[in-house]
């Protein structure tokens, strides 16, 4: 078993690997500035409050605590607000993550996994996608985790820094068995848009509905967390036992279309979901499906919780939960 550090621990997708990775007997520590997350989802016990800049600090836990690999969560997530501070997004996403790389070097640390995004493939020509599709991302987020991939293929040649990128598509879910869930603030994501919309009983908007699709709204794989935390344990267990270095998406290889999900909602809540149709948003693709058969096959990962409605199930377990602490 081996002492792994979490940064973005106290994030949505990060609280949740920590979780899985405790479960499978790995030894965890989590690095979070908490600007974005919440100390509540981390035991305090393994939880330093750190910024990625602090590289003097960093290099010092990584040698104090023995770290063997790192699985680098922390980094701004909101595509809209890097169309709108997109240096932001390159200071936080690219200057953090080589502050970390850094730290990791001079720690002689040289194995990491990290949150890529199928944002790196823009408008893809093809779906489902495959990770050898053209890279054209079209905004500053995707281009910000299209950057620290390809620093981390300069490491890989010249450093010996073995890495895996993974390329997530909808995260989406909770743990029920953790506790945890989805708390972004503002929320961007689009099941605990849908569940607020529930409990608030204030509409959600749903971008467009005159694409190409059977429904005409837009379709995406959803991911649940719980699935994808386990992406991540296969991945770094990969490096720890000598993998080389490789890049991979995580999704089902289903699509459900905005319609679908809302369908979903409504049948496990029992609830009407009120919403009202907006117009497109720019840069939104009619479709975004994983092709995840290199994940599979290489690292023997399977999705075992892709039907929707244990997704919304999950996640609306989360939404009640929260909202009775919130009371
Ligand atoms: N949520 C998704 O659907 C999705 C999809 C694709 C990729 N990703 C990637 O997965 C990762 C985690 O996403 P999430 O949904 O859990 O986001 P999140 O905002 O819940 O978690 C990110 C965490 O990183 C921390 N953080 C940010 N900048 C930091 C810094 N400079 N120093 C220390 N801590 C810092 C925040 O406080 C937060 O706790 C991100 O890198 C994101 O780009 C997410």
């Amino acid at each position: 078993m081996a002492k792994i550090l979490v940064t973005g621990g106290a994030g949505y997708i990060g609280s949740h690997t920590r979780y899985f990775l405790e479960q499978r007997g790995h030894s965890v520590m989590v690095v979070d500035n908490l600007s974005r997350g919440h100390r509540e989802l981390v035991p305090d016990k393994i939880l330093h409050v750190l910024d990625l800049h602090d590289k003097q600090r960093l290099a010092a836990l990584l040698k104090q605590e023995r770290i063997e690999a790192v699985i680098h969560f922390a980094a701004y997530i909101a595509v809209g607000e890097s169309t709108q501070h997109p240096e932001m997004y390159f200071a936080n996403n690219v200057g953090g993550s080589v502050s970390l790389f850094e730290a990791m070097i001079e720690a002689g640390v040289d194995k990491l996994v990290f949150s890529s995004t199928a944002a790196a493939y823009g408008t893809p020509k093809k779906v489902p996608i495959t990770e050898d599709q053209d890279i054209a991302p079209i905004n500053p987020y995707g281009e910000s985790k299209v950057m620290v991939e390809t620093i981390l293929d300069w490491l890989d040649r010249y450093r010996q820094f073995r890495s895996i990128s993974l390329r997530y598509f909808n995260a989406c879910g909770a743990e029920p068995a953790a506790g945890l869930g989805e708390l972004h603030d503002p929320e961007t994501h689009l099941i605990p848009l849908i569940l607020r919309a529930v409990q608030t009983g204030k509409p959600v908007t749903i971008f467009g509905d005159d694409y190409p699709t059977p429904d005409g709204t837009c379709i995406r794989d959803y991911i649940h967390v719980s699935d994808l935390s386990e992406a991540h344990i296969n991945a770094v267990e990969h490096l720890l036992n000598g993998g080389a270095s490789d890049i991979f998406n995580v999704g089902t290889g289903i699509g459900h279309t905005v319609k679908q999900v809302v369908d979903a909602v409504e049948k496990v809540t029992g609830k009407k979901v009120p919403s009202t149709i907006g117009p497109r948003r720019e840069g939104d693709p009619p479709s975004l499906v994983a092709d995840s058969r290199k994940l599979q096959t290489t690292l023997g990962w399977r999705p075992t919780r892709a039907d929707m409605e244990v997704i919304v199930r999950d996640a609306w377990h989360f939404a009640e939960a929260h909202v009775l602490k919130q009371k």
